[in-house]
């Protein structure tokens, strides 16, 4: 079957901006930042973009260019040259793509409720009891015992799903690039005219001093190193099949080297505009109430919304602001799932030699239908669960693996000339450097770190069952089932 490709370089990095700019950016960076000192953050996170993030997003595109495959693909390929099987580590990637895919999408079908409440400001002034109690009904369920099942979240679930399943269905070109050739400008515009009109507010700046003021003592906290690191691979959509998939759709002639660090730029300098936007506003709601910036802050998604929509309640115009922020939510969040659904469905459609079409009937349904668990009482918990586990040990580990099979097993120098003979700059031995020695250092004390931490400690306050089984045993399912593909179904490659 012949692979498809993106009709332009803009698509492509469109595309590949709008899988890393999502709801990682805007719901997630800014408390992170918060949570790790406000400037503080931006030491470690800068040395992990640069020494992690860019290395990561060129060898990801050097891979898929070359290789022509999702993720299975490249791993099998990739193995065969050496006589080793390696296409579980495709799997388990795009396993990980589909856990993912399966809870954003909640978090995208809340944002779009919200995006209709903020017309009117429906959540009212106390808005963390509208939001637990109210709009997601939280109980007191465990995340295994789910409670009732929410229409009211299951239908603008279903509303992202369409718009995703909508892009994947209609292919590379007319779906997925048209999409974010749509949705990417209109995000940086929706952001744009948000902090046009923020910053000028009262107390904006003080939240932005807060945001960009280094507490330096911070730089020898390894949380916040750990943080950064585990923040830099998911809001640039590494380590888990995306970027291998979309970059095998690029055409013979791509310059791999521009095309990474654009992308990565884009995506970090959208996250610190994301932080101008969100701190402005925090600035302003302290100053609005005569407290201080910490008093007003929530952490986790208690920020976007139990403290954006108190803070909208304050605004000017909030019947303008409000929607134009929980768009942009949505938007961003949107074109990102796009790309991990695609990093599902391409994998399927290399596997099985299968058309598109039924592909993404298969992803989407399935997606579709498991999703519906996280729009139940109990899919706060479940989906908070989830994700720390998928993203503090199974993304990780992912990234660690990959790492060391490609700059310890194979030799990395080869995958920079191949970058460099296809772009325009060449990048230098630090290349090598960072994914040798560097990154994994980091990702291998990190992982440690966070391994030992959650077996002593666990994760929350939740029962230590659930957690064997949707954290651990979640995990290990997923090594399991692609160790099982691997070796007893025929590769991935044979399928070229
Ligand atoms: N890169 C995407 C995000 O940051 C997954 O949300």
């Amino acid at each position: 079957m012949k692979r498809e490709q993106w009709n332009s370089r803009v698509g492509f990095i469109l595309a590949a901006v709008g899988s890393a700019i999502g709801l990682g950016n805007i719901w997630r960076f800014p408390y992170m930042a918060y949570e790790n000192g406000g400037g503080a953050f931006f030491i470690p996170y800068l040395f992990a973009m640069i020494s992690a993030g860019i290395p990561f997003m060129i060898m990801e595109f050097s891979l898929g260019h070359r290789l022509r495959g999702a993720a299975p693909k490249v791993f099998a390929n990739l193995g065969n040259t050496y006589g080793l099987r390696l296409e579980w580590l495709g799997w388990f990637q795009v396993f990980i793509a589909a856990i993912i895919a399966i809870y954003y999408v909640a978090i995208i079908g809340w944002a779009i409720s919200y995006l209709s409440f903020s017309i009117s400001q429906d959540w009212g002034s106390d808005t963390n009891h509208f939001f637990f109690k109210e709009y997601l009904q939280l109980s007191d369920n465990s995340p295994t015992s789910l409670g009732g099942f929410q229409l009211h979240i299951a239908i603008p679930m279903t509303i992202a799903w369409s718009i995703t399943s909508l892009a994947i269905f209609t292919g590379v070109k007319g779906g997925i690039e048209r999409a974010s050739k749509i949705m990417m400008p209109l995000l940086f515009i929706m952001v744009l005219a948000l902090i046009g009109r923020i910053v000028f507010l009262p107390g904006a700046l003080e939240g932005l001093n807060y945001l960009f003021e280094p507490d330096f003592s911070k730089i020898f906290d390894a949380k916040v190193w750990s943080a950064a690191y585990g923040q830099i691979f998911f809001t640039l959509s590494v380590g888990f099949a995306i970027m291998l998939a979309y970059s095998s759709y690029l055409p013979e002639k791509s310059d791999i080297n521009n095309n990474a660090f654009m992308t990565v730029l884009i995506n970090c300098g959208f996250s610190i505009l994301s932080g101008v936007l969100i701190f402005g506003v925090l600035g302003y709601m302290a100053q609005e109430q005569s407290k201080e910036l910490t008093d007003v802050v929530s952490s986790g998604v208690g920020l976007a919304f139990v403290t954006i929509p108190a803070a909208i309640n304050l605004l000017p115009a909030p019947y303008i602001l409000g929607p134009l922020f929980f768009l942009a939510l949505v938007v961003a969040g949107l074109s990102s799932h796009i790309s991990i659904i695609e990093a599902v469905t391409s994998a399927l459609i290399d596997k099985l030699n299968i058309n598109r079409k039924p592909a993404a009937i298969i992803v989407c349904g399935t997606g579709f239908v498991l999703s519906m668990a996280f729009a139940t009482s109990g899919g706060l918990l479940l989906l908070d669960l989830i994700d720390y586990f998928i993203n503090n040990i199974a993304l990780l580990t992912s990234c660690f693996i990959e790492l060391i099979i490609l700059a310890w097993l194979f030799k990395i120098a080869d995958i920079r000339d191949y970058a460099n003979r296809l772009s325009d700059f060449t990048i230098a031995a630090w290349f090598d450097l960072c994914l040798r020695f560097v990154s994994p250092a980091m990702l291998a004390i990190i992982l440690v770190k966070n391994v030992i931490n959650t077996i002593k400690n666990g994760y929350g306050d939740y029962p230590i069952s659930d957690q064997l089984l949707l954290g651990w045993g979640l995990i290990a399912s997923m090594l399991l089932v692609s160790l099982f593909i691997n070796l007893f179904t025929s590769n991935s490659e044979d399928a070229l």
